[in-house]
Protein backbone atom coordinates (compact mmCIF):
# COMPACT_ATOMS: atom_id res chain seq x y z
CA UNK A 1 0.00 0.00 0.00
CA UNK A 2 1.01 3.45 -0.96
CA UNK A 3 0.56 5.98 1.76
CA UNK A 4 1.21 9.69 0.80
CA UNK A 5 2.46 11.62 3.61
CA UNK A 6 2.59 15.85 4.17
CA UNK A 7 3.08 18.16 7.11
CA UNK A 8 3.36 22.13 8.06
CA UNK A 9 6.40 22.50 10.31
CA UNK A 10 4.38 21.71 13.40
CA UNK A 11 3.35 18.48 12.21
CA UNK A 12 7.21 18.05 10.60
CA UNK A 13 8.51 16.00 12.80
CA UNK A 14 5.96 14.21 13.90
CA UNK A 15 5.52 13.22 10.03
CA UNK A 16 9.16 12.01 9.78
CA UNK A 17 8.12 9.73 13.07
CA UNK A 18 5.07 8.21 11.25
CA UNK A 19 7.01 8.07 7.97
CA UNK A 20 9.98 5.41 9.80
CA UNK A 21 7.42 3.27 11.41
CA UNK A 22 5.60 2.97 7.97
CA UNK A 23 9.23 2.09 6.31
CA UNK A 24 9.86 -0.56 8.98
CA UNK A 25 6.67 -2.08 8.30
CA UNK A 26 6.61 -2.38 4.32
CA UNK A 27 4.48 0.63 3.11
CA UNK A 28 5.55 2.32 0.45
CA UNK A 29 5.81 5.92 1.25
CA UNK A 30 5.52 9.35 -0.67
CA UNK A 31 6.34 12.29 1.25
CA UNK A 32 5.00 15.87 -0.10
CA UNK A 33 7.16 17.62 2.60
CA UNK A 34 7.33 19.77 4.50
CA UNK A 35 11.16 19.12 5.05
CA UNK A 36 12.19 20.93 7.57
CA UNK A 37 10.73 22.99 10.85
CA UNK A 38 10.58 26.39 9.13
CA UNK A 39 7.40 27.86 9.21
CA UNK A 40 4.98 27.40 6.35
CA UNK A 41 1.37 27.44 5.27
CA UNK A 42 -0.46 24.42 6.42
CA UNK A 43 -2.96 24.71 3.53
CA UNK A 44 -0.14 23.89 0.45
CA UNK A 45 0.49 20.41 1.79
CA UNK A 46 -2.69 19.60 2.07
CA UNK A 47 -3.97 20.28 -1.19
CA UNK A 48 -0.64 17.95 -2.02
CA UNK A 49 -1.48 14.96 -0.21
CA UNK A 50 -5.71 15.70 -1.18
CA UNK A 51 -4.56 16.00 -4.61
CA UNK A 52 -2.13 12.92 -4.78
CA UNK A 53 -5.03 10.96 -3.39
CA UNK A 54 -7.29 11.74 -6.29
CA UNK A 55 -5.01 11.52 -8.91
CA UNK A 56 -3.75 8.04 -7.70
CA UNK A 57 -0.30 8.70 -6.80
CA UNK A 58 -1.02 7.14 -3.15
CA UNK A 59 -3.72 4.65 -1.94
CA UNK A 60 -4.34 6.29 1.85
CA UNK A 61 -2.82 9.44 2.89
CA UNK A 62 -1.52 11.15 6.39
CA UNK A 63 -1.37 14.58 6.75
CA UNK A 64 -0.48 16.39 10.23
CA UNK A 65 0.29 20.12 11.53
CA UNK A 66 -0.09 21.54 15.04
CA UNK A 67 -3.40 19.93 16.01
CA UNK A 68 -4.54 18.52 12.71
CA UNK A 69 -7.50 21.05 12.06
CA UNK A 70 -5.89 23.00 9.33
CA UNK A 71 -4.51 20.81 7.19
CA UNK A 72 -7.74 18.31 7.32
CA UNK A 73 -9.72 21.65 6.19
CA UNK A 74 -7.42 22.09 3.69
CA UNK A 75 -7.39 18.90 2.50
CA UNK A 76 -11.00 18.37 2.39
CA UNK A 77 -11.25 20.86 -0.04
CA UNK A 78 -9.95 18.48 -2.87
CA UNK A 79 -13.10 16.91 -4.56
CA UNK A 80 -13.33 13.20 -3.69
CA UNK A 81 -11.51 14.05 -0.17
CA UNK A 82 -12.38 12.60 3.26
CA UNK A 83 -9.87 13.86 5.60
CA UNK A 84 -10.73 12.97 9.27
CA UNK A 85 -8.59 13.77 12.03
CA UNK A 86 -8.89 11.63 14.98
CA UNK A 87 -7.28 11.81 18.51
CA UNK A 88 -7.67 7.76 18.82
CA UNK A 89 -7.68 4.71 17.81
CA UNK A 90 -11.23 4.15 17.80
CA UNK A 91 -11.99 7.30 15.97
CA UNK A 92 -9.32 6.24 13.14
CA UNK A 93 -10.84 2.52 12.77
CA UNK A 94 -14.43 4.32 12.58
CA UNK A 95 -13.03 6.92 9.73
CA UNK A 96 -12.40 3.36 8.02
CA UNK A 97 -14.80 1.53 8.22
CA UNK A 98 -17.92 4.06 8.58
CA UNK A 99 -16.55 7.18 6.42
CA UNK A 100 -14.02 5.73 4.04
CA UNK A 101 -12.05 8.56 5.07
CA UNK A 102 -8.89 8.36 2.29
CA UNK A 103 -7.16 10.38 4.88
CA UNK A 104 -6.21 10.73 8.51
CA UNK A 105 -5.06 14.11 10.08
CA UNK A 106 -3.17 14.06 13.31
CA UNK A 107 -2.27 17.08 15.61
CA UNK A 108 1.41 16.80 16.86
CA UNK A 109 0.77 19.12 19.52
CA UNK A 110 -2.62 17.16 20.16
CA UNK A 111 -1.05 13.52 20.50
CA UNK A 112 2.11 12.14 21.09
CA UNK A 113 4.16 9.84 19.40
CA UNK A 114 3.20 6.48 20.84
CA UNK A 115 -0.50 7.00 20.08
CA UNK A 116 -0.03 8.65 17.14
CA UNK A 117 1.24 5.41 15.71
CA UNK A 118 -1.68 3.78 17.35
CA UNK A 119 -3.87 5.72 15.57
CA UNK A 120 -1.92 5.63 12.07
CA UNK A 121 -2.14 1.80 12.65
CA UNK A 122 -5.80 1.51 13.31
CA UNK A 123 -6.01 3.88 10.19
CA UNK A 124 -4.49 1.80 7.85
CA UNK A 125 -5.70 -1.72 9.22
CA UNK A 126 -9.21 -1.22 9.20
CA UNK A 127 -11.29 -1.04 6.13
CA UNK A 128 -14.54 0.38 4.58
CA UNK A 129 -17.61 -1.78 5.92
CA UNK A 130 -19.98 -0.45 2.47
CA UNK A 131 -23.95 -1.21 2.99
CA UNK A 132 -25.79 1.57 4.51
CA UNK A 133 -22.00 3.70 5.05
CA UNK A 134 -21.76 3.67 1.11
CA UNK A 135 -25.26 5.32 0.84
CA UNK A 136 -24.62 7.85 3.18
CA UNK A 137 -21.09 8.81 1.57
CA UNK A 138 -22.85 9.08 -1.87
CA UNK A 139 -24.55 11.77 -0.55
CA UNK A 140 -21.54 13.85 0.52
CA UNK A 141 -20.15 12.81 -3.13
CA UNK A 142 -23.75 13.94 -4.62
CA UNK A 143 -23.28 16.39 -3.01
CA UNK A 144 -20.26 18.07 -3.55
CA UNK A 145 -20.93 17.30 -7.67
C1 LIG B 1 0.97 26.48 12.90
O1 LIG B 1 1.46 27.22 13.97
C2 LIG B 1 -0.38 25.92 13.25
O2 LIG B 1 -1.34 26.89 13.14
C3 LIG B 1 -0.69 24.75 12.35
O3 LIG B 1 0.28 23.76 12.50
C4 LIG B 1 -2.03 24.06 12.57
O4 LIG B 1 -2.19 23.68 13.91
C5 LIG B 1 -3.20 24.73 12.02
O5 LIG B 1 -4.32 24.24 12.09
Amino acid sequence: MIIALGADHGGFELKEIIKKHLLENNYEIKDYGTDSAQSVDYPVYGFYVGEAIIKQEADLGIVVCGTGLGISIAANKVRGIRAAVCTNGYMARMAREHNNANILALGARVVGEGLALEIVDAFLQASFGGERHARRINLISEYEK
